[in-house]
């Protein structure tokens, strides 16, 4: 390697574009959303809103967010064909895996898939976040055995979604908790699956095959993965009586053995998650609507014992993934769910590159053999 190129493995402290869609500032331990605090968000926006937001710039006006709500309701129906392309995966197929071939069918049956001007891409953003519940919920409803259930128009997003997963009507603190973690996962500037997106866009790509890249980006478990392993280690460790003594035992061995510990660390947040402590918030607000101490008890003893032995603490997919338990999801549905929410960060992204655009083509330093001949 020469003296003179310096290598940043995992691009880890490089900064590559600019962007006004997300501020995340590990120092003061904050992200903004186009400038808007995202615990205010949480606290008092609809997911709707925050969409609004993320692909606009500013809150909708009353009018703006009924014409959004509007649409949202009248794309949710999937079209037969995309329904029928789901029905032929086996039940065996990741979620994920189920939720990126959805996308991309999507891309394959629409007309104006090749027309990038800034309008159809934010129909097509619209249309995608409007839809991509029922493919989540009706995923999750076939592997159960049963019927998918229709949309109701007369509920908003975050009630829908559960209404369509569950076939009943949702208790508000459930909504709720859904819909702090809809706006909490919506946005999270360069990550690895927006940054994904970015890279697609910049080949002047179409959106659908940005956000089938990165949707494949996501299911890692390094990142949006992480959620649904973060049930594994749960189900590892056996929620209920002892739970916290088994938890720190638990962790030792796994220490012991060098595994990562799931739910814990970020490349970018180094004193802690922002977003941690209102999802945390929503899941005791779970825990207490359902009667299940054990959930949070398990939940503290891990994340004290991970953090007297590592320093390391928890990000967002710790408490969001045993709140989407609670709530009923399937651990392999909860990395979708974080699509769904991410879908508005995503497409705002892609509308961002591709308003001032350049190839996303870094270099790298040959480490093979000299040159040589045959
Ligand atoms: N469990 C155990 N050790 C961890 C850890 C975790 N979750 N996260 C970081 N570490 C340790 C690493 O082993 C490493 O130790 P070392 O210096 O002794 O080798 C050190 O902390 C630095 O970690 P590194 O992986 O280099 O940091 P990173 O910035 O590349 O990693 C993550 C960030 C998110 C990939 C990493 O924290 C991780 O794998 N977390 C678990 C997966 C997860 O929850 N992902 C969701 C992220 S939102």
């Amino acid at each position: 390697m020469s003296d003179t190129t310096e290598i940043r493995k995992g691009l880890a402290g490089v900064t590559v574009d600019v962007t006004a869609i997300s501020k995340v500032n590990p120092e003061t331990n904050s992200l903004l959303y186009r400038g808007y605090p995202v615990q205010e968000l949480a606290a008092s926006t609809s997911f709707e809103e925050v969409a609004w937001l993320l692909w606009h710039g500013d809150l909708p006006t009353r009018s703006e967010l009924a014409g959004l709500v509007e649409r949202e309701r009248a794309h949710r129906r999937l079209e037969p064909e995309i329904r029928a392309i789901v029905d032929t995966l086996p039940t065996t197929a990741h979620p994920m895996d189920v939720v990126r071939t959805a996308v991309s069918v999507m891309g394959a049956v629409d007309p104006a898939t090749e027309d990038s001007s800034p309008e159809s891409d934010l129909a097509k953003s619209e249309r995608l976040w409007a839809k991509l519940p029922a493919v989540i919920a009706w995923d999750q409803r076939r592997r159960r055995g049963l019927d998918p259930v229709e949309p109701d128009d007369d509920l908003d997003y975050s009630s829908n979604f559960l209404w369509m997963t569950f076939g009943r009507r949702p208790d508000p603190v459930e909504v709720d908790a859904f819909r702090v973690s809809m706006v909490l996962y919506a946005e999270h500037s360069f990550n690895a699956s927006t940054f994904t997106a970015r890279v697609v866009t910049s080949t002047l790509s179409d959106l659908y095959s940005a956000v089938t890249g990165a949707i494949g980006a996501l299911k890692g478990p390094l990142h949006g993965g992480a959620n649904e392993a973060v049930l594994h280690t749960f189900d590892e460790i056996g929620l209920g009586p002892g739970a916290p003594d088994r938890a720190v035992r638990w962790l030792d061995e796994a220490l012991a053995q060098k595994r990562k510990i799931m739910g814990f660390g970020h490349r970018v947040y180094k004193r802690g998650d922002s977003r941690v402590p209102t999802m945390r918030a929503a899941l005791e607000r779970l825990v207490e609507h359902y009667d299940r101490p054990d959930v949070i008890e398990l939940y503290t003893a891990l994340e004290q014992a991970m953090t007297e032995r590592k320093g390391i603490l928890p990000n967002l997919d710790y408490p969001s993934g045993p709140a989407y338990s609670l709530l009923g999801f399937d651990t392999p549905t909860l990395t979708p769910l974080f699509v769904a929410s991410r879908v508005t960060g995503w497409t705002a992204h892609i509308m961002e590159q591709r308003a001032a655009n350049a190839l996303i083509r870094p270099l790298s330093e040959y480490v093979g053999p000299d040159e040589r001949h045959l």
